[in-house]
């Protein structure tokens, strides 16, 4: 099965081509990168399959849901992790951990002990309050 399927994607920012028909599958359990050179457009594909930009045609699906058509399905599918340190760092370890959780619809018990377990992994449950 097919996880990502890109579809004739096209993309211009006012007159330049900047996506032209890209077209790709990824399937279940397969690791697949794409590289290029600055401003090859990398960035503004993976926003398109986030659902941050839109395509001026094509279509992108996520587990077999259509990013602009059913975005909660497929952004439920999505697990992204930015170059940019992905925490936020005005609130404590235990608090990050409260709201990504939260995020995963994680509530309750479950979140309490997720914590306690993620918390014990990373050898932070002493650090749980810093910054
Ligand atoms: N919002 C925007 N408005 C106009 N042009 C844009 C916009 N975003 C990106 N571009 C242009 O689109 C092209 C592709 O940019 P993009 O950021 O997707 O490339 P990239 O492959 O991610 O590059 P890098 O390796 O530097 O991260 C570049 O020419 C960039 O200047
Ligand atoms: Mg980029």
């Amino acid at each position: 099965m097919s996880i990502i399927k890109v579809k004739n994607v096209t993309k211009r920012f006012n007159d330049k081509l900047v996506l032209d028909n890209i077209n790709y599958e990824v399937k279940e359990g397969e690791i697949f990168g794409f590289i290029g050179p600055n401003g090859a457009g990398k960035s503004t594909l993976i926003n398109i399959m986030t659902g941050l930009l839109t395509p001026d045609s094509g279509t992108i699906e996520v587990c077999g849901y259509d990013i602009l058509k059913e975005p909660i399905k497929a952004k439920k599918c999505i697990g992204y992790v930015p170059q940019e340190l992905a925490l936020m760092e005005e609130l404590n370890a235990l608090t990050n951990l409260e709201f990504f959780g939260a995020l995963y619809g994680l509530k309750g018990k479950l979140l309490k002990e997720r914590i306690e377990e993620v918390l014990k992994i990373t050898g932070l449950e002493e650090k749980k309050n810093k910054k």
